[in-house]
């Protein structure tokens, strides 16, 4: 790879939870990377111009614009980052790549398979770089499992992949029906959100899913209509009420089709679980076990190790011989949530400038559409489903 001399300028859709996310690891990741190009945070994109240029300012951008079309359009720019809600996120890449920008889009990559394989085309198509930001890949302890896993540390044979994501958010009745909560905007709920996200990791650390026996709840079919949204995840209710449209829960049973079984939930109905991202894997040699509330870490098991001491080790994953963790601080000095959006664009500004294929690629997000597509169609008809890619 070549030192480019210049600059890499994005252009960012959305400036509320993820743009706040995705700014501070375009601001961050020249200064722990050592990257062929600079990254310019050139313009952000909002519709409300006041409110926009609050943003700007506080996030570190140079431009706004009003409408993401005139950013797609500005030759300067050539990276489009989308951190829109998922309604919008096909209009904008697809656009995106016929201009000929680099896209990094949030998750889920659509509103469904179909939609994803439109995106996928597209980029295709028009060969740009592009990359679905499934962060929680590059949190080290996870890259960590995967090459444990390559390396055959767990044996040719998985038996067991099983993952849940609880949080709690919308567990109360009166919190309001923001976007999340209807389909036309979201395509599903808690599926979508954060199903996604242990769909991905079991797809990058076990392999692809053949088929699936899905059921999902929606506990509270009413809510509140939004009055305003806040920071984050947060919403103030109005008075009014509305229908929620997308399920809260979902369990997944299935398989893999190298044979090792799939056992997922996702709900944001488990009171004090926040981000409660837990998953383990179980092999023909040992087990890989990971909470992200206590995410520097990595449990392993050993089975070909003597009985007599043996035990799951619990592996602090911030050694410079870890993956990221060198980019970081000295071993021990633990590492955050924002880090993982930061490891996540070091890779994608990398091949941005090589032209290589960066994972998660939109095929990666039309795949795990596909699980998502399956596991809804599995619970509508109560019958398993295989997965169609
Ligand atoms: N990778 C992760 O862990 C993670 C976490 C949270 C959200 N997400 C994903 O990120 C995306 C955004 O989620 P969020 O929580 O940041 O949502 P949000 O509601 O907090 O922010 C969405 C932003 O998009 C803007 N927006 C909406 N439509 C627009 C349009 N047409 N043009 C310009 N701006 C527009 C809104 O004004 C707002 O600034 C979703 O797809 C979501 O699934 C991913």
């Amino acid at each position: 790879m070549t030192k480019n001399s210049s600059p890499l300028r994005v252009g960012m859709i959305g400036y509320n939870f993820m743009g706040k996310a995705h700014s501070n690891a375009w601001r961050q990741v020249n200064r722990f990377f050592d990257l062929p190009a600079q990254v310019e945070m050139h313009t952000i994109c909002g519709r409300n111009a006041a409110s926009l240029a609050k943003a700007a300012a506080q996030l570190g951008w140079a431009n706004t614009a009003t409408d993401w079309r005139d950013v797609v359009a500005n030759p300067a720019i050539d990276i489009i980052d989308i951190t829109t809600p998922n309604d919008s996120h096909a209009e904008i890449a697809i656009a995106a790549a016929a201009a000929g920008k680099a896209i990094l889009c949030e998750k889920p990559l659509a509103m469904g398979a179909a939609q994803a394989k439109t995106m996928v085309d597209a980029v295709k198509k028009a060969r740009v770089v592009h990359m679905v930001c499934h962060n929680y890949r590059r949190i080290p302890a996870v890259a960590l499992a995967k090459r444990m896993i390559d390396e055959g540390l767990l044996g040719d044979r998985i038996f067991h992949y099983r993952a849940r994501y609880a949080q709690d958010w919308i567990a109360d009745p009166k919190f309001p029906l923001v976007w999340r909560l209807q389909s036309k905007i979201a395509g599903s709920g808690t599926h979508g959100d954060i199903n996604a996200h242990i769909i991905d990791i079991g797809r990058y650390l076990v392999g692809e899913i053949k088929e699936v026996c899905g059921v999902m709840e929606t506990f509270v079919k009413e809510r509140p209509l939004l009055e305003s949204f806040g920071e984050g995840l947060t919403a103030k209710a109005g008075v009014k009420m509305g229908k929620v449209t997308v399920d809260d829960a979902v369990a997944v049973i299935g398989r893999f089709k190298n044979g090792a079984m799939l056992n997922l939930e996702a709900t944001r109905f488990a009171h004090g679980r926040k981000n409660h991202i837990t998953w383990e894997v179980n092999g023909e040699k040992g087990s890989l076990a990971f909470n992200f509330e206590d995410m520097n870490r990595l449990q392993y098991f050993d089975a070909t190790a003597p009985a007599v001491h043996n035990g799951f080790r619990d592996i602090l994953v911030t050694d410079a011989s870890h993956p990221y963790t060198g980019n970081w601080w000295p071993a021990g000095h633990i590492i955050g949530y924002e880090h993982t959006f930061v490891n996540t664009f070091a890779d994608f500004v990398a091949a941005v400038v090589s032209g290589k294929s960066v994972h998660p690629t939109f095929e990666d997000g039309w795949r795990n559409e596909c699980v998502l597509d399956a596991v809804m169609e599995s619970a509508k008809t109560r019958a398993w489903t295989k997965v169609v890619s």
